[in-house]
């Protein structure tokens, strides 16, 4: 079933050398921050390389039923006129966030210290993916939530009407669940102290700083201690949109598995949060240079030159998942490639993402005929070397725009072609990976 109209399957056969520039469009963290960010802020807020992918859009739209005026000026350049800390209305309707736990993790945390009732749905991904991981932490600002069993979506946020501020230790590494407790401790009075134990994406962190709240984070041994104080009156800013390291992540990869390949990606975020995947390729001995280093919008860039060449299985240090936690998918296709055996550990969290990416990853590879291992916080993939995975199988992509993504990239170099049963969700993330895959060269053609 697709939750973005009707099926749309997908072959990708092998492939000539890739070739060519790759500009990947927007950060997704990032876009989904400006907008939220912009509408908490007084006055107008402008931005430049906005993601314009179906999360994002669906962001745009629930910070408009909240009240804040969105408006689209041309390709990724959106203002938004925010209504202040505290200013938003309540919604009349339903808030439908789509695919994206992003949207409606951080949309709840936005809304749970002002006093009004609004409720939440998704598609049928996000209506299996847990909630209370937010609704826990936000119910101790004196917000209540009642949704389905296991607290899954659809769900009613009645939102505090005298919100206390809270200091909370995450259980687990979620810069989700971070950013909800930031943006709900903005109107509460006082100090809200969140702990994270091992450092997740700090976008929010970054951003809050940027529109002038007062934040400070303080590296201690028990993790990051960030003390946010509330009810302050956010500027609007300029915001510079970097390109997302996640959606470069593919054709990095496929240009690292399809022989003969060498293309360049520039601007891509260098962020070192988010840059797990990069070090990891390098450990496996992945040919990328990092060109041009420099700051744009606020966060490390730089360009990368990426060619094709042998690469080796690794451990992958388990301390790295939260800086690649989106990635593992992609790094298990590279892996599937690779001399040896490539170990991922601690990566328990891919059990709830838009899909159960152990499992998905899991059985597509086996039907593609490499061999794997796994555990409920395991993947173990052995390689089969350059050229060496057999394919010839359609892989279940379950609403997951990063699994259908990745077996794409795994029918470019496979022997025989490899076919996902929905590309549709692509569009949450990346919305021109087709034409932009295509042009460096990937056959990828509507499947039969
Ligand atoms: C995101 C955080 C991560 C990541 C998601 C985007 C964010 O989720 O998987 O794609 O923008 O904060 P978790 O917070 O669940 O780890």
């Amino acid at each position: 079933m697709s939750g973005h109209g009707t099926a749309q399957p997908m072959t990708a056969r092998r492939s000539g050398p890739l070739t060519g520039r790759a500009e990947v469009p927007g950060d997704k963290s990032i876009s989904h921050r400006a907008l939220i960010f912009g509408a908490m802020a007084v006055g107008e807020t402008r931005i430049t390389g906005l993601l314009e992918g179906q999360d994002v859009l669906d962001t745009a739209r629930a910070m408009r039923a909240f009240g804040a005026e969105v408006t689209r000026h041309g390709e990724g350049a959106w203002s938004v006129h925010g209504v202040g800390v505290g200013g938003f209305s309540e919604p009349a309707d339903v808030i439908d966030c789509g695919n994206s736990g992003t949207g409606v993790r951080l949309i709840m945390g936005c809304m749970a210290t002002t006093a009004m009732t609004a409720t939440f749905t998704g598609d049928a991904s996000l209506r299996k993916r847990p909630m209370g991981r937010v609704t826990d932490p936000l119910s101790l600002f004196g917000a209540s939530a009642y949704g389905r069993s296991g607290g899954r979506l659809p769900m009613t946020v009645v939102g505090a009407a005298n919100p206390v501020p809270v200091r909370y230790t995450t259980p687990v590494a979620s810069a989700q669940v971070k950013s909800a407790v930031l943006l709900a401790g903005l109107n509460a009075p006082g100090e809200t102290v969140l702990i994270e134990r091992e450092p997740t994406r700090d976008h929010s962190e970054r951003m809050l700083a940027g529109f002038g709240a007062r934040v400070h984070v303080e590296k201690t041994p028990e993790g990051n201690v960030i003390t946010l104080t509330g009810q302050p009156e956010l500027r609007p800013q300029t915001v510079a949109v970097p390109r997302d390291p996640s959606s470069a992540a593919f054709p990095v990869c496929a240009a690292l598995v399809v022989e003969g390949s060498d293309i360049f990606v520039p601007g891509v975020s260098q962020n070192l949060t988010r840059n797990g995947l990069y070090l990891t390729l390098v450990d496996m001995g992945a040919d990328i240079l990092f060109e041009n280093p420099r700051q744009e919008g606020g966060e490390p860039v730089a360009d990368l030159r990426v060619r094709f060449g042998p690469l080796t299985g690794i451990e992958v240090p388990p301390e790295r998942a939260p800086s690649m936690i989106d990635e593992y998918p992609i790094l298990s296709v590279v892996a599937a490639f690779a001399e040896g055996t490539t170990v991922m550990r601690g990566i328990r969290e891919l059990r709830v993402k838009e899909s159960d990416r152990i499992d998905a990853m899991a059985r597509g590879l086996e039907a593609c005929g490499v061999p794997v291992e796994e555990d409920e916080d395991t993947l173990i993939v052995h390689g089969m070397g350059p050229g060496g995975v057999p394919g010839g199988a359609t892989a279940r992509t379950h609403l997951d725009h990063r699994i259908a993504m990745s077996f794409l990239i795994l029918g470019l170099a496979s022997k025989q072609p490899v076919s996902v049963d929905d590309a549709s969700p692509i569009i949450t993330s990346f919305p021109v990976f087709t034409p932009l895959m295509a042009r460096l060269g990937a056959h990828l053609e509507p499947a039969q």
